[in-house]
C-alpha cells in the first residue's frame, strides 16, 4: 500500500472531523483539523481584544501570525487529539459558540489563510495525512490522492453540534446554533479568499441519513481502493 494524502472538505458540523479522525486512527495516519487552526487564531484575537464590532485588528494580528504555534497532541486521558496554542491547551475554548461566531471573519483574512496553509502543507511532508477543512482539496493539497466533499442538511448539522456541546456541558439554544451554521455556510461559500468549493475530482458524500459506522466503512473502502 502506498502512503497517500486525504483531503476531506465540506460544510461546518457535517461530521468531517469524526470521519477524518476515525480513518486516521484505523490506518495509522496523522490527522490534522485545519478548522481548529482558524479557531485558535480567532480565540487568540479575542483574548487580545482585537475583534471589535466584528472587525479584526489586522495590523496587530499581522505582526504575530507567523509566531503563533498551533500543535495537536494526543490527550492520554481521552485518547483524542487536543489543540495547543503557544503551549496552552485550548481545545475546549476554541469549540465555544463565541469562537464559532467570529471564526468566519478571521478565516477570511488573506494573510491568516496564507500562514495556516503553509503550516498545513508542512504536515504532509511524509504523506500519510488526513486533513479536514474547507479548502484542503482545492488549495492546500490540490494533488491529494483522495478527496471527499461532505454535506448534510443544515438542521441535521445544527442538531449534531447541539448534542456535541451539550455532552460537554456547554448548553446553547438550538436556534442560535442553527443560525450560526447557516451564517457560516454563507460566509464560507461567499468569501473572496479560498471559498468553500467542491474540488472537481472530489467524491461527494451526503451523510444526512448515514450512521457513523456506515460512513466510516464507506471511507475506509475508498481509502483501500486509492492506496492500493
Ligand atoms: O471545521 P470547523 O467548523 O471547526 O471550522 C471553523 C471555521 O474555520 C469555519 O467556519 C471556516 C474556517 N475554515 C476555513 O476557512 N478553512 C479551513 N480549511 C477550515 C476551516
Amino acid at each position: 500500500m502506498k502512503r497517500i494524502v486525504i483531503a476531506i472538505d465540506g460544510y461546518s458540523s457535517c461530521g468531517k472531523s469524526t470521519m477524518a479522525k476515525d480513518l486516521a486512527k484505523e490506518v495509522g495516519y496523522v490527522y490534522v483539523d485545519s478548522g481548529a487552526m482558524y479557531r485558535s487564531v480567532t480565540y487568540f484575537c479575542q483574548q487580545k481584544g482585537w475583534i471589535v464590532d466584528g472587525v479584526v485588528n489586522e495590523a496587530e494580528l499581522a505582526k504575530v501570525i507567523n509566531d503563533l504555534k498551533i500543535e495537536f497532541r494526543v490527550n492520554p486521558e481521552t485518547g483524542k487529539s487536543d489543540t495547543y496554542l503557544n503551549g496552552e491547551n485550548v481545545e475546549r475554548e476554541i469549540r465555544s459558540l463565541a469562537v464559532s461566531n467570529q471564526v468566519s471573519i478571521v478565516s477570511a483574512i488573506k494573510f491568516v489563510r496564507e500562514a495556516m496553509v503553509a503550516q498545513q502543507q508542512a504536515f504532509s511532508k511524509d504523506k500519510g495525512v488526513v486533513m479536514d477543512g474547507r479548502d484542503i482539496g482545492t488549495v492546500v493539497f490540490p494533488d491529494a490522492e483522495l478527496k471527499v466533499f461532505v454535506t448534510a442538511s443544515a438542521e441535521i448539522r445544527a442538531k449534531r453540534r447541539y448534542d456535541e456541546l451539550k455532552a460537554k456541558g456547554q448548553e446553547e439554544s438550538f436556534d442560535a446554533i442553527l443560525e450560526n451554521v447557516k451564517q457560516r455556510d454563507y460566509l464560507d461559500e461567499n468569501r473572496a479568499e479560498s471559498p468553500l468549493r467542491k474540488a472537481d475530482d472530489a467524491v461527494v458524500l451526503d451523510n444526512s441519513n448515514l450512521t457513523i459506522e456506515e460512513q466510516k466503512k464507506w471511507l475506509l473502502d475508498l481509502f483501500n481502493e486509492r492506496a492500493k
